[in-house]
C-alpha cells in the first residue's frame, strides 16, 4: 500500500464517475457510443454523424445532420493573427507540443465562447474546437515541413478538407483521393472518445474548476501525448521498424516479457480491454483496404504487425495477462500509407478525440451535481516531526 490513490472526482458519486456517452465491455471487447456499436457507426456513418451522437445524444435525421455540417464548416478558419503563434515555434518541434500551445491559446482569441455558464457559448465552443482542431493539426505539419499554410475548403467533407490543408500545396491542384479520405474518416470515428481513458479524465478534472473549454482540451492534449496513452500509435510505428523483419521478433517479444527490460509491445494491452479491441479489428480491415489500393499489401511493416499479432497471442504470457492488439498496433501503418509522418500520428488522435473530450466536458458541466474534482490519496510519508536547525543537522 505505497503511494496509491482513490480517484474520486467528486461531482457525480462516490464510487466514479458517471456518463451517459460511451460505454465498454472490457472483457467481450464491447464498445458502445449513445448505445450504438463502434462497428456500425464506422462501417455505416461518418465522422460528424458520430460527433453530433456524442454531443447530443441521438443519430441525427439528414435535415439536422445537414445542418450540423453547416454550422461546423463555418468555424474551420482560424483567427487570422494565430497564423503568427506557429512561427514562434522552432520548425523541429513535435507536433503535438505546438498543438498544447495553439489549443490553449484559443481562449485568448475566442473571448465570446469561454463563459461556461452560458449554454450558447458551450455550444458554439463545442463547434469551435470539432471545426478547428483539423484546422490548427494541419497547420502544425504544414509548418513542421516549410510549406505554406492552407485555408479550409468548406465545399469539402471534413476528412478530405483535412487531407487537403495536409497535404496540397499552392502550386499544383489537389483531389483528396476517397479511399484515403474514408479510411481518414473512419480513424477519426475510432478514436472519437473512449469513455473516462487518462485525457477524457483529464479534460474532466480541468474542466470541473471552472476552466474554459479551451484550456481543458489544451490539457487533454497534454496527457494524450504520452507513449503509454495516444504516443502509443507513433511509439508502435517505431516499434515495428525496430523490429524490421519477422525473424526479429522473438527478441523482441522476449524483451517484452522481461521484468528486468522497461521495453514493453506498443499497441498491446489496455487499461480496460482484456479481450480484442474491437477498435483494432476494424483498424486492421482499414489498413488492408488502404494498403491493397495502394498496391502494398504486401507492405514489411504490415506483415511484421500480423506475425508479430499471431506471436503474441499464442504466447502464454500474453494469453494469461489478457494483452490483445489495441486501437494504436495498427493505425500507424494506416496513417504513414496516408503520407503522415509518425509525429502527426499522435495529432490526429487528438484531432479526432477532441468531440469526445468536448462531449465529455459538456455532459459534466451541465451535470448539476457536478463538483470540483478531487483525487484522494492515502498518505505514505513521514509521521509528525519537530523541525531541527541545520547546524544541529547531520
Ligand atoms: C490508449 O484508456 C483508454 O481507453 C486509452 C485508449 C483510448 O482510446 O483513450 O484506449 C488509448 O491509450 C490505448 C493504450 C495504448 N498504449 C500502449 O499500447 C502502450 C503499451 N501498453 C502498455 O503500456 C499497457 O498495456 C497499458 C499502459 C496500456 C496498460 O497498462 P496496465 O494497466 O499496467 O496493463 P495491465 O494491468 O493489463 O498489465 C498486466 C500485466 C502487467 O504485468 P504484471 O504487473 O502483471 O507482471 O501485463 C503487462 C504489465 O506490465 N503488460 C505488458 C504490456 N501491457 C501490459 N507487457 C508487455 N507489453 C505490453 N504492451
Amino acid at each position: 500500500q505505497t503511494g496509491h490513490f482513490t480517484y474520486d472526482p467528486g461531482f457525480t458519486s462516490t464510487a466514479a464517475c458517471e456518463s451517459r456517452i460511451t460505454y465498454i465491455d472490457g472483457d467481450e471487447g464491447i464498445l458502445l457510443h449513445r448505445g450504438y456499436p463502434i462497428e456500425q457507426l464506422a462501417e455505416q456513418g461518418d465522422f460528424l454523424e458520430t460527433c453530433y451522437l456524442l454531443l447530443y445524444g441521438e443519430l441525427p435525421t439528414a435535415a439536422e445532420k445537414a445542418d450540423f455540417d453547416y454550422r461546423v464548416t463555418r468555424h474551420t478558419m482560424l483567427h487570422e493573427q494565430m497564423n503568427r503563434f506557429f512561427s514562434g515555434f522552432r520548425r523541429d518541434a513535435h507536433p503535438m507540443a505546438v498543438m498544447v500551445g495553439v489549443v490553449g491559446a484559443l481562449a485568448a482569441f475566442y473571448h465570446d465562447s469561454t463563459d461556461i455558464s452560458d449554454p450558447h457559448q458551450r455550444m458554439v465552443a463545442s463547434l469551435r474546437m470539432v471545426a478547428k482542431m483539423p484546422t490548427i493539426a494541419a497547420m502544425a505539419y504544414k509548418y513542421s515541413i516549410g510549406q505554406p499554410f492552407v485555408y479550409p475548403d468548406n465545399n469539402l467533407d471534413y476528412a478530405a478538407n483535412f487531407l487537403k490543408m495536409c497535404f496540397s500545396v499552392p502550386c499544383e491542384e489537389y483531389k483528396p483521393n476517397p479511399i484515403f479520405a474514408k479510411a481518414m474518416d473512419r480513424i477519426f470515428i475510432l478514436h472519437a472518445d473512449h469513455e473516462q481513458n487518462a485525457s477524457t479524465s483529464t479534460v474532466r478534472l480541468a474542466g470541473s474548476s471552472g476552466a474554459n473549454p479551451f484550456a481543458c482540451i489544451a490539457a487533454g492534449v497534454a496527457c494524450l501525448w504520452g507513449p503509454a496513452h495516444g504516443g502509443a500509435n507513433e511509439a508502435a510505428l517505431n516499434m515495428l521498424e525496430q523490429i524490421g523483419t519477422p525473424d526479429r521478433i522473438p527478441e523482441f517479444v522476449a524483451r517484452a516479457k522481461d521484468k528486468n527490460d522497461p521495453f514493453r509491445l506498443m499497441g498491446f494491452g489496455h487499461r480496460v480491454y482484456k479481450n480484442y479491441d474491437p477498435r483494432a479489428r476494424i483498424m486492421q480491415k482499414t489498413t488492408h483496404e488502404v494498403l491493397g489500393q495502394l498496391g502494398l499489401s504486401n507492405d514489411p511493416l504490415l506483415q511484421v504487425a500480423l506475425e508479430l499479432e499471431k506471436v503474441a497471442l499464442s504466447d502464454e504470457y500474453f494469453v494469461e495477462k489478457k494483452l490483445y492488439p489495441n486501437i494504436d498496433f495498427y493505425s500507424g501503418i494506416t496513417l504513414r500509407a496516408l503520407g503522415f509522418p509518425t509525429t502527426m500520428f499522435t495529432v490526429l488522435f487528438a484531432v479526432a478525440r477532441t468531440v469526445g473530450w468536448i462531449a465529455q466536458w459538456k455532459e459534466m458541466i451541465e451535470d448539476p451535481s457536478q463538483r470540483i474534482g478531487r483525487p484522494r490519496q492515502l498518505y505514505t510519508g513521514a509521521p509528525q516531526r519537530e523541525y531541527v536547525a541545520i547546524t544541529d543537522r547531520v
